[in-house]
Formats: C-alpha cells, structure tokens, sequence
C-alpha cells in the first residue's frame, strides 16, 4: 500500500474541512445500510434534507387555502419565482434581473435562440463543439431547419485538438476566426459533459463578439460548480438546469440569464403570459408589453411544487458560499487525481484537464483496455456501493460534490479501483 492511500489521511483531511457540517443536510443514499459513495452529482444532485419543506409548505398551503395561495404570505406562489432571484443571480455572478428560474434547459435554450439566433443572408451559422450534449444539438439543429437553413451548411462543429478530446482556446479561436464572416451565433458549454472541461466564458464570448456574432452559454455542468460571472463575461444569454450540482431535484425547474443589454430588446420572442409586465399582465388584454429582463421571457406561471426545493438548495449555497466551494471541490478532485497518480495509472487515464482552471469537480477517467473492461470496472464499483456514471465507449464520470463527498468517498472509490485490478 502506497502512503496516498492511507486512510488516516483522508480522515485528517475531512477533520480539516470547513464544510464538512453540510453533508449532514443530505439525504445520503444507502447500500448494503451504509451511505454509497456518490459521485453523480453531475447527473442528480442529492437532495437537501431542506426541501421537503418547501415542498410541504407549498402542498400544506394548496391543501388549505387552494386558490388563495397565490396571494397569501410571503411565498405566494404569484411572486414565487421571485423568491429564488437574488440568490441564484448571487451564484451566477449576474443582476437579479438578469437571471430567471423557468422551464426546462432545453426549453430555454429553445427560447433563447428565437431570441438571439437571427440568422441574415450574410449570417447562418451556429457554432458549437462537437460531441456536444445530444439535446443541445438536436435543439440547434432544429433551429436551423425551423429557419429553412441546412444543417449541412450552417452547423459548424469545432473539433477537439488536444489528446482525450478536449480544446485549446487558440483551437476556439481559430474556428471562431476562421469562420467570423458567416457566424450569428457561438453555443458552448461552461463545463463540458464528457470530459469535464471548464472554459473561459469571457475570452469566448470576447472572441464570439468580435467575430460579429451573438453567444450563449449552456452551463449544465457549471453551474454550482465553478465560479461564474456571467454578467461581466458578457455572454448575451446562457441556460441551465439545477437538478445537477444544484441538487433541486429531478426535472427541477432550469434558469436562465439575458444580459442586461437585452433587457428591453425589441428582437422577436415566443411570448406567454407569465413573461407579460405584472402590472399589466392580469388585464387580460391582447397586447404584450415584455417585463424588462430575464423574467420578459417567462411562458407560463411556474410549476410551484418544482421550484420549491430549488430554495433550500440556493439557500445552502449562500451559506457555504461558492469561493469556499470551490476552494474544496479542487482539494477534493486534486485529491482523488494524486491518487490515481500514485496507484492507479494502469487502469485509469485522466481524460479532464490537468489544469485546475480548466476544470470544475468532475473528473473523466478512461478505463486502460477499453469498454469491455471498463464496464466489468463500473459493474464492481457499483456492486460495492461506489457509484459514478459510465459514457460510451470507455469512460467512467467521477464528481466529487464539496457540498457532500468526502475524502473518505474518495478514497473508497480508490481502493475499490484497486482491489479490482489486483483480484485480476
Ligand atoms: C450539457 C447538457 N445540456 C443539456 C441537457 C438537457 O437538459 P434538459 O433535459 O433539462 O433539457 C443536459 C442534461 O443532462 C446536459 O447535461
């Protein structure tokens, strides 16, 4: 046993962690009666032991005041997405009217690009990485059909140029650059699904706007993951979803950031009610006067019950707060990487940048020997309680989550990594 894989010091090092206090305010899911070691925050968050509040309060007021709930106390649900504003703009480094929690990240991002994708017999093009996540792609590619264009020759997909498929920015460059006449739009992500790389939103969105072209964000794997300013990268729109490192639950409400230079656009948009000024909105007129802002872009009244575990999560971030967050998160992977470093290289290739700046929590780890031997892995780790998630053909996701993993899950995972390469 090499000295990295002492458990003493994954205990001194979680006996260290100023946020060691939150993992208690999780539900922590079992195997064999003992917590597993979950690492799939980058898939569903876990759920803050908070939520079931918010929920009940939310059922508790329907159950006895029914339509009157709308207008009653201070989480009447006709302001309620009102509720989640401040913070969640505080965690994405926007203005609260920059920001709004509705739909679904693909909605959204269907929304936005009504908005900020206006195509001209000059400009055409969508710009995105390849391998993008399928419904960023599907929805891109729509829209592009939906205005009559071809894909063919309007989708630009940017290749990796590094090893293990991630981007240099001169790469971005380049492909911004090389293509800066015909661009309307760039799409990245802030975080990369696959392989776990983190982007710098300001250079791209600098690099998108000096080409002439509009840029959005999709910041699934982002947000409550890295630090965001959006406001100051100057993004024109970004989506999200929270039911990731936000932990607000499956299907739960997504977000949605417009620059505040849009705030009063008079660029075309699908309009619903709910995106109608409130001081107009229940005259029930035909005319739509947008609410300046993120909230002009709302359709319907939201889903109450959906949006109300999304409040006990932004209120542990706001008390954990996201530069102490992010101070664990890179101990946390930096430890799970030395790890791997010093026992493990025959079987696990760190696909995520090496660089710290380049990546959030989640680390991709190819399996030496491909799929075959890569499932047999992810099979024993999740039979012993561990559990990551497997991306075809080879890759098995690792997330430590600061809110709630430890130095102790870590490890687990190494040493079940470990014990199934030696029982080979
Ligand atoms: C990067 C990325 N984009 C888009 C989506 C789609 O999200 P939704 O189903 O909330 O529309 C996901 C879902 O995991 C994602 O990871």
């Amino acid at each position: 046993m090499t000295d990295a894989f002492t458990p003493a010091d994954a205990q001194a090092r979680d006996a260290a962690d100023p946020l060691r206090g939150f993992r208690d305010e999780f539900h922590l899911p079992l195997h064999d009666g003992e917590p597993q070691a979950y690492f799939v925050g980058n898939s569903l968050g876990l759920q803050p032991k908070g939520a079931r509040a918010h929920v009940e309060e939310v059922l508790d007021k329907w159950a006895t005041q029914a339509v009157e709930g709308h207008f009653t106390g201070q989480a009447q649900w006709m302001t309620y997405h009102e509720l989640v504003r401040d913070p969640l703009a505080q965690l994405v480094g926007a203005q609260p009217s920059e920001v709004v929690a509705m739909n679904s990240l693909t909605a959204n991002l269907h929304l936005m690009m009504v908005s900020f994708y206006q195509p001209t017999i000059e400009r055409t093009a969508i710009l995105v990485e390849a391998g993008s996540f399928p419904s960023d792609r599907y929805a891109v590619e729509s829209q592009l059909r939906y205005r009559g264009l071809p894909p063919e020759l309007t989708l630009i997909e940017v290749e990796p140029d590094q090893p293990d498929g991630t981007f240099s920015m001169a790469a971005i460059a380049q492909a911004i650059g090389s293509n800066a006449k015909r661009l309307a739009l760039v799409l990245w992500p802030g975080v990369q699904y696959r392989t776990g790389q983190a982007f710098d939103l300001a250079e791209i969105a600098r690099l998108g706007h000096a080409a002439g072209a509009m840029v959005g964000f999709d910041l699934a794997h982002a947000v409550g993951n890295v630090p965001l300013r959006l406001h100051d990268s100057g993004a024109d729109f970004a989506v999200w979803c929270h039911y990731k490192y936000m932990n607000a639950g499956p299907g739960a409400v997504a977000g949605c950031f417009v620059h505040e230079r849009h705030a009063r656009t008079t660029r075309p948009r699908f309009a619903g009610w709910w995106g109608n000024d409130k001081h107009v909105r229940f005259r029930m007129g035909p005319e739509f006067e947008p609410t300046p802002g993120a909230d002009g872009w709302q359709l319907s009244n939201p889903p109450i019950l959906a949006l109300a575990p999304l409040r006990a999560s932004l209120e542990q971030f706001g008390r954990a707060t996201m530069p102490a967050l992010r101070a664990k998160s890179e101990r946390l992977t930096g430890y799970l990487e030395q790890l791997i470093d010093a026992g493990l290289r025959d079987v696990l290739d760190v696909v995520t940048p090496r660089d710290v700046s380049q990546r959030g929590c989640q680390l991709s780890l190819r399996v030496v020997g491909g799929r075959e031997r890569g499932r047999e892995l992810f099979d024993y780790l999740a039979s012993r309680g561990v559990l990551g998630d497997w991306r075809e053909p080879d890759v098995i996701r690792i997330s430590p989550v600061p809110l709630y993993n430890t130095h102790a899950d870590v490890l687990r995972f190494a040493t079940t990594v470990r014990e199934w390469r030696d029982a080979r």
